[in-house]
């Protein structure tokens, strides 16, 4: 056993989402403390009580920045790194002009092992402690971010993207070599550490249906895995789909045909659906991934996330880095906001900070061990600094509770607002 750590400052966790139980289901102390020890937490109390209880403890005083848990992003494409912000395109001109010439440098393994690097630091200077990701159709991509991950200590849900049409050259694999190298990974990587192998067909335009069968079958083999792809984002998608797949009732149809519908399954953006489709979801389980940024970006849509909560289905948030215009869950928080308010439904400062961390976790079957502060989850925590530019400070001032005190940090905060990021315990950002 390692010294424990006694981490001081505000707290916020959840006891209950605030999608059921109000605000009320978050939990603050404004004098607050996180035991921590071999990189798990042990205890969370007032700071009064966790210091008597455990005197022996090292003590970090965080001052009044909020310990909370550190952000989960549910979907990423950490190849698109180096293309984030690229201007002008919807979806398929996106993918065509920026995302797939990116994509085939990652045959390069140093680069791969480069951008991956660089990603993960990224992340933890945004506060984020996991992601689930896409990589390319190249092995050595997710070779390259789960090993960059292990030697940060994170946890990370990730998996080889596969497609075999509608791909330029030299980015596409077939049905059989998509399943063997899959497996492959899958064999080597899941579980492994913090590593979880995630079974990652693109979307159906880029694969055939004898892909999304081999998939559909690797993923049978293999039902702890989770299985991520993306569903209904633009319209044009949605019409591509019905010409390619003109037997499937819609475009859910074509995963659920293949066998590739199914509770551990994390389905990206989510926005035009049918009303069939959400009875799938729903009745299933499945995780939808809402990806704001990306979906005010690239022109994609606006989310029903009120309507979708309303009616049971589980929903995580992400920023989709690269179609997202930002690395921060912090804007991906304010983005879900104003998508909210356009659709007539603002958003509370707990519900969004939940959907950032619990939210995520549980459509990634995760929240056993990250996305709450709570005794026996992992040491993955932030502190976060409520006052982090002069914009905010002047607004956070004012506050009268603790929600008026975070709501400008969420709307307008970035890196500067993330004061240290630990995982498992250790400090990937601190001061
Ligand atoms: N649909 C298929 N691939 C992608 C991608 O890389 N990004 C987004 N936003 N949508 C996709
Ligand atoms: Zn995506």
């Amino acid at each position: 056993m390692t010294t424990a750590t006694l981490h001081l400052g505000q707290t916020l966790s959840f006891a209950a989402s605030p999608f059921d139980a109000g605000p009320d289901a978050a939990q603050h102390q404004t004098h607050g403390a996180v035991l921590v020890q071999d990189g798990m937490i042990r205890a969370v109390g007032s700071a009064d009580d966790l210091r008597a209880a455990y005197p022996q403890a090292v003590q970090v005083d965080h001052g009044d920045g909020l310990i909370m848990a550190g952000f989960v992003d549910a979907h990423v494409h950490y190849p698109q790194t180096g293309i984030i912000a690229s201007w002008g395109k919807r979806l398929i001109d996106w993918l065509n002009s920026y995302t797939f010439p990116e994509e085939m440098r990652f045959g390069d393994a140093d680069y791969a092992t480069e951008i991956a690097g660089t990603y993960l630091d990224l992340l933890a200077a945004h506060g984020t402690t996991s992601a689930c990701s896409y990589c390319t159709i190249h092995p050595q991509s997710v070779n390259a971010l789960f090993g960059a991950a292990d030697a940060r200590g994170m946890e990370i849900f990730a998996g080889k993207t596969c497609m075999d049409r509608n791909a330029p050259d030299g980015l596409r694999d077939t049905a059989q070599s998509a399943y063997d190298d899959s497996k492959a990974l899958l064999q080597k990587w899941h579980g492994r550490g913090r590593a979880n192998y995630v079974i990652t067909p693109r979307f159906s335009p880029t694969s055939t249906p004898e892909q999304l069968n081999a998939l559909g079958a690797l993923w049978a083999e293999h039902p702890d895995c989770l299985m991520q792809t993306h569903l209904s984002e633009q319209l044009d998608e949605i019409e591509w789909v019905k010409g390619l797949f003109p037997e499937a009732r819609d475009y859910l149809d074509t995963y659920e045909q293949h066998g590739l519908l199914g509770a551990r399954g994390l389905y990206g953006h989510a926005i035009h659906l049918e009303p069939r489709e959400r009875d799938r979801l729903r009745e299933t389980g499945a995780g939808l991934i809402h990806c704001p940024t990306s979906n005010t970006f690239i022109g994609s849509g606006l989310f029903d996330m009120n309507g979708l909560m309303a009616e049971g289905q589980r929903i995580g948030l992400a920023t989709d880095t690269g179609g997202g215009s930002s690395f921060s869950m912090l804007r991906s928080m304010a983005a879900a906001y104003e998508i909210g308010q356009l659709k007539g439904a603002p958003l509370h400062a707990s519900a969004l900070l939940w959907l950032a961390t619990q939210g995520s976790a549980i459509t990634l079957h995760a929240s056993d061990r990250i996305g709450n502060l709570a005794p026996s989850m992992a040491a993955d925590f932030i502190v976060m600094d409520l006052a982090s530019t002069p914009a905010i400070a002047q607004r956070s001032a004012r506050a009268n509770d603790i929600w008026e005190a975070i709501f400008p940090t969420i709307m307008m905060g970035d890196d500067r607002a993330i004061a240290a990021t630990y995982v498992a315990g250790r400090a990937l950002k601190d001061g």
